[in-house]
């Protein structure tokens, strides 16, 4: 059976030219290589919507217990182990122990702390007209939150980001993991195995993520590296993504001004360019997983034991599923994308996510309606994984 097409094709998802603009790449593949294999480092990746959510659905065909990256990692659970990189039954019996914190209704709590939190850091900035949206503010609100739920002091807080930071960052064509990878994945390690040891005695009950995770270690129902895993995977997820996805729509609006406009004129329409956001320029770009028996797809084999990346964007724009996919349309509202995933791992922060967004964008669209992004200061993450800025340098009129 063939299992590498020869197509003409040639996808690098490592190489920092095409994080500038992938989505050309994405429509080729839809187009010539739907279920496109990558020679060079031996993986595959899937572009249509049905493929992915098929995909997704599938957890006993397609695994993620070698990790949610493109390249495999066997031994993801052996340092501190995370539900992210879990099959079910194991993975359903550790996520339960926090989804009902994080259901839309638990999280709508929020509101008025991220509101205060949002308008507290873009204040500052107001008289001197002048700011840069990711450092001075995307980055700075996630962080805050997660932190709150995680029990990261304030004083702390910097240095954790900026571990998540060099966990995800990728040299240009790196393929696999580096020294800054490591060193900042075993800081991290650290930090969390101290902060977990002194608020053992603390925390009680299990009215917050981290209450309840270290009740479940005096349960019996975690281990003490269980904890740790817990406290790195929500220190990177729920705060990498989300300070992306904000520079992202900022981004957006800005190159489309007309739809800018729209949710200026009508605030409530903001959450529904949330979406659009998520659709057409998300910040979870791909997800990986390991075939665990031979399965054909569009008349390809791909065999058990080889990596699959479910290419999500791509599928957010398959022309098979949305009309203008490749057009910015922020009364699209389509929640049907899967910018969080799909199935078992479909993301336990989307209710965050998806508030933290909107009244962030809310605010900013209220406070600096007519920021001007400096292009030329744009400066680009890189990462197989994750799309998004680390500068977004703006200007817009000044006032009080
Ligand atoms: C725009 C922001 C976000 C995006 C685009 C995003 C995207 C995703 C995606 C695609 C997955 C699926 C991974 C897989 O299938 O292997 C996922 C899982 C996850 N996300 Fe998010 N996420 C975001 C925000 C957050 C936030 C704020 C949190 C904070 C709590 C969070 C925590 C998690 C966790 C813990 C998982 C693992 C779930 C599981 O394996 O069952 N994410 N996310």
């Amino acid at each position: 059976m063939a299992t590498s097409p020869e197509t003409g094709v040639h996808f690098d998802p490592y190489a920092h030219e095409v994080h500038d603009d992938p989505y050309p790449y994405y429509a080729k593949m839809r187009e010539q290589a739907p279920v496109y294999y990558n020679r060079k480092h031996g993986y595959w990746l899937l572009t249509k919507w049905d493929d992915c959510q098929a995909a997704f659905r599938d957890f006993r065909t397609f695994s993620s217990a070698a990790g949610p990256a493109l390249e495999a990692n066997q031994d993801v659970n052996a340092g501190y182990p995370m539900f992210i990189n879990m099959d079910p039954p194991q993975h359903t019996r550790i996520r339960k122990l926090i989804q009902a914190l994080m259901l839309p209704q638990r999280i709508a709590e929020l509101e008025p702390y991220i509101r205060e939190k949002a308008v507290s850091l873009l204040t500052p900035h107001l008289k001197s007209g002048r700011m840069d949206l990711t450092q001075d503010f995307a980055a700075l609100l996630p962080m805050d939150v997660i932190s709150t739920m995680i029990h990261v002091p304030v004083e702390d807080q910097n240095q954790v980001r900026q571990w998540a930071d060099d966990l995800i960052f990728r040299e240009d064509g790196q393929f696999g993991l580096n020294e800054r990878n490591i060193t900042a994945y075993l800081s991290m390690g650290s930090y969390f195995d101290k902060l977990a040891t002194e608020l053992s005695g603390k925390l009680a009950g299990d009215d917050d993520i981290f209450s309840a995770i270290l009740q479940a270690e005096r349960e019996g129902k975690l281990s003490h590296d269980d904890v740790i895993g817990f406290g790195i995977l929500l220190a990177i997820a729920g705060n990498e993504t989300t300070t992306k996805l904000i520079g992202n729509m900022c981004y957006r609006l800005w190159q489309h001004k007309d739809q800018r406009q729209l949710l200026i004129d009508d605030p409530q329409k903001i959450a529904n360019g949330v979406e659009e956001t998520l659709r057409f320029d998300g910040s979870t770009q791909m997800i990986g997983r390991q075939v665990m028996q031979d399965v054909e797809i569009r008349g390809n084999t791909i065999k058990a034991g080889e990596r699959v990346g479910l290419c999500i964007i791509s599928a957010s724009r398959d022309e098979g599923r949305y009309e203008n996919a490749e057009s910015y349309d922020v009364t699209r509202g389509a929640r049907d994308h899967m910018a969080f995933g799909s199935g078992v791992h479909s993301c336990v922060g989307s209710a965050l996510a998806r508030l933290e967004v909107r009244v962030c964008m809310e605010e900013l669209l209220r406070l600096i309606p007519d920021y001007e992004i400096d292009e030329a200061g744009l400066e680009r993450t890189h990462n197989p994984n994750v799309r998004g800025f680390t500068h977004v340098p703006v200007t817009f009129t000044p006032h009080s």
